[in-house]
């Protein structure tokens, strides 16, 4: 019995030594500030660090994305103190624009306590926070649709599961409607439904979009084996019963 508790006590106390080394920053770091603008200018190491460890983590980088430094692992040798990265320099004025946010207008709602954004509300680990669905119809503009299906292949390999991008059947959902709306891109529109059907085959809806996209591409035999899978999904559907005899009526015509 003595001798269970001795143990436990020694791995709590093991514990205890590996949780302190690692909240301790490493010895590259000075302890002295020159060049601090927004933080408060007697901020300790382990407040400045606990910020920078913040950024870092909320926009999916290490320290040299904004500091001049060759190696991130040891920061041997690293010019915290240096505004020669642009992006130190837009961060700057991020955490000006983020500051500005929580007192000046969420303060305004008028609550006695309030929510406050930070630097992951917008970037979810992303350096440039952008939704999928925007960046989908970027690069279908930019470099056509194949690219753009191999961009959402590997895009959903590095992020699924986190908070990056959404890919849930909605995204591409309206990626293909609004390929197929605004930009009047049939080719495109079909070739992104199907990709979204390859990884939501459950989704009655995009089987809809892609019943429609078919019937403008003049294909009916397609749209209505489309729709008829989107009604075995969801039976009993009276929107896409009537959107089927719609389409049997004017092929009836
Ligand atoms: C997204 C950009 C960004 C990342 C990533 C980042 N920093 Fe910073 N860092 C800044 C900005 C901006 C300042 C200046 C803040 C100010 O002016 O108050 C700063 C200041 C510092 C300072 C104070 C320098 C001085 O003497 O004034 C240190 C030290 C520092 N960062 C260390 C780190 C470490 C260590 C990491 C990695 C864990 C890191 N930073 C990651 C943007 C970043
Ligand atoms: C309201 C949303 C929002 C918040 C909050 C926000 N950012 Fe940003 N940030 C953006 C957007 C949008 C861009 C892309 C700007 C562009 O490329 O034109 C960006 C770009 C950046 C960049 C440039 C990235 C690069 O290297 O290209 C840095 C660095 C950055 N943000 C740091 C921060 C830090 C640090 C915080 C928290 C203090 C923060 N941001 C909070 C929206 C936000």
């Amino acid at each position: 019995m003595r001798q269970a508790c001795f143990f436990s006590y020694s791995k709590f106390l093991a514990a205890l030594v590996a949780l302190f080394a690692f909240s301790q920053a490493p010895a590259q770091i000075p302890d002295k500030f020159t060049n601090l603008q927004i933080l408060d200018k007697d901020s300790n190491r382990a407040q400045v660090v606990g910020q920078m460890r913040m950024f870092a983590g909320a926009l999916g980088v290490r320290c040299n994305h904004c500091h001049l430094g060759e190696n991130a692992a040891t920061l041997e040798g690293f010019d915290f103190a240096s505004d020669e990265k642009e992006a130190k320099r837009i961060a700057r004025l991020m955490m000006k624009m983020v500051q500005d946010i929580n007192s000046n207008h969420l303060g305004g709602i008028g609550r006695a306590e309030h929510l406050k954004v930070n630097c992951v509300s917008c970037h979810r680990g992303l350096t440039k926070p952008q939704s999928l669905r925007d960046a989908m119809l970027k690069k279908v503009d930019a470099e056509g649709v194949e690219a753009a299906e191999r961009h959402y292949r590997s895009l959903r390999e590095s992020y699924y599961g986190r908070a990056s991008y959404d890919f849930g059947a909605g995204t591409l959902n309206n990626v293909s409607e609004t390929l197929a709306r605004q930009e009047n891109d049939l080719d495109s529109a079909l070739a992104m439904i199907r990709l979204n059907i390859e990884f939501h085959p459950e989704s009655a809806y995009s089987h809809v979009i892609q019943a429609r996209i078919l019937m403008a591409k003049n294909d009916p035999d397609g749209a209505v084996s489309s729709l008829k899978r989107a009604m075995e999904i969801e039976p009993g559907n009276q929107f896409y019963e009537g959107m089927l005899k719609r389409i049997q009526n004017r092929r009836q015509q």
